[in-house]
């Protein structure tokens, strides 16, 4: 998954919407591990990093994105996370000691490509996490009646239409879509792929990594999770370490 110079060039303004209510997230964050140390996964731009910094956290990112960690650098109170260039699938490899809370926002999770490194990953993270911390992980909830082959029209402006066609492989569970942009004599393809995992297998590959889950919200303001959520904020706890045997 490319996040090249040109995409991290876009994306704060692609997701501006989401940075202006990065409020919520950073609050319900913070509330976790107060004054605690905090690892995320996929920092990007550092849109909840930076603000979780700012409030008295020692803040960690992980991102193998050169691109994305510069503007994360650049901005105010970006030196304040320790960003580390690495896969976050091998997360426990790229830091030292133990984290009070450790995050993965915004669908990142379905970033690494296979169930087999969404597995190892986890497994990683819950190694580093000191007893009684947490896992916290935003995803969207995958609704497998709207993932098939499709062309959908998501954006029609005076000079311009932006199509996607996406191709979804139900047994592993991947999506490939192709955004385009057709303008006048010109077409621009951007290609995008996922591998989803619905919300019980989360909750199985935490369980793999030790973790037992704590909550369950349909977004960062703590709003229930019902059967009408298209997004989830899942909380797992790691236990106490197990007592040797004798
Ligand atoms: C959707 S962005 C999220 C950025 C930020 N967490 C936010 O919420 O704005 C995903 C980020 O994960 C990074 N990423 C994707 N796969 C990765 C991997 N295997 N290891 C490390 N970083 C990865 C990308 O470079 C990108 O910065």
């Amino acid at each position: 998954m490319a996040y090249d110079e040109s995409r991290a060039a876009g994306y704060d303004r692609a997701h501006a919407a989401r940075f202006a209510d990065a409020g919520a997230a950073v609050a319900t964050l913070a509330a976790l591990a107060p004054g605690g140390r905090a690892l995320e996964l996929g920092v990007g731009t550092g849109r909840l990093a930076i603000p979780l910094a700012g409030q008295g956290l020692e803040v960690w990112g992980v991102d193998s994105s050169p691109a994305m960690l510069a503007r994360l650098r650049a901005k105010p109170g970006g030196d304040r996370v320790h960003a580390v260039e690495g896969d976050f699938a091998r997360a426990e490899s790229l830091v030292d000691g133990e984290f009070d809370l450790a995050f993965i926002a915004f669908n990142t999770l379905f970033e690494l490509q296979t169930q087999d490194a969404q597995v190892q990953c986890l497994a990683g993270v819950a190694r580093r996490l000191r007893p009684g911390g947490a896992l916290v992980i935003e995803a969207f909830v995958p609704d497998v009646t709207q993932l098939d082959q499709s062309v959908a029209v998501t954006e029609i402006g005076d000079d311009f239409v932006r199509l996607a066609a996406t191709r979804h492989d139900p047994p592993t569970q991947t999506t490939v879509t192709q955004y385009m942009i057709v303008r006048a004599g010109a077409v621009e393809l951007d290609a995008w792929s996922i591998r989803y995992a619905t919300v019980p297998e989360i909750d199985l590959m935490a369980q793999l990594a030790g973790l037992r889950r704590r909550d369950r919200w349909g977004g960062w303001r703590r709003q229930p999770f019902t059967a009408a959520s298209s997004t989830h904020v899942s909380v797992y706890e790691k236990g106490p370490p197990k007592a040797a045997a004798r």
